[in-house]
């Protein structure tokens, strides 16, 4: 089997609040739902021919304990949001700096456009690239982003 051959495993991660999507803050964070999101990344994956998993976690603990899952192994590449936690937490940075697979931070909202405290980012510098402020096109640009990296 040639390398282009393979399915790639890809997590899509999503942290704290992003299930609320849609009803939450919408004239920030756009009007589509977490499902239509998880929807629009399984179509991405589909026509990239990636394997597409996507979570969300309100619970700083399983986060890690995803990001250590991909660190163990069996996953190729993941886009990470981490939301709240991508401006507050070292231990999401230093997760993240385990991966020996390359990912690609994301956010519906361009945090650069907000407030001051959003500016900083712990986990950009350890990222392949950032996509922000295109709602869930992000993430559809994003596992384009990832398709090309793995591909
Ligand atoms: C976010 C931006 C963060 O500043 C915020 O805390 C979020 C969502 C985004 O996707 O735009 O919860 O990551």
């Amino acid at each position: 089997m040639t390398r282009s051959e393979v399915t790639r495993r890809v997590l899509v991660l999503n942290g704290p609040n992003l299930r609320r999507l849609g009803t939450r803050e919408p004239e920030i964070y756009g009007t589509a739902s977490y499902d239509d999101l998880v929807a629009a990344c399984e179509t991405a994956g589909t026509e990239l021919g990636l394997s597409v998993e996507v979570r969300q976690t309100d619970d700083e603990a399983e986060f890690l304990g995803w990001l250590h899952e991909i660190a163990g192994g069996g996953v190729d590449a993941a886009v990470l949001n981490p939301a709240a936690w991508t401006h507050t937490s070292v231990a999401v940075r230093d997760a993240a700096a385990q991966l020996s697979v390359p990912f690609v931070e994301v956010h519906l909202s361009n945090p650069l456009r907000r407030e001051e405290f959003r500016h900083t980012s712990y986990t950009a510098s350890l990222a392949a690239g950032v996509i922000a402020g295109f709602g869930v096109g992000s993430y559809r640009l994003a596992l384009r982003a990832v398709a090309d990296l793995v591909g």
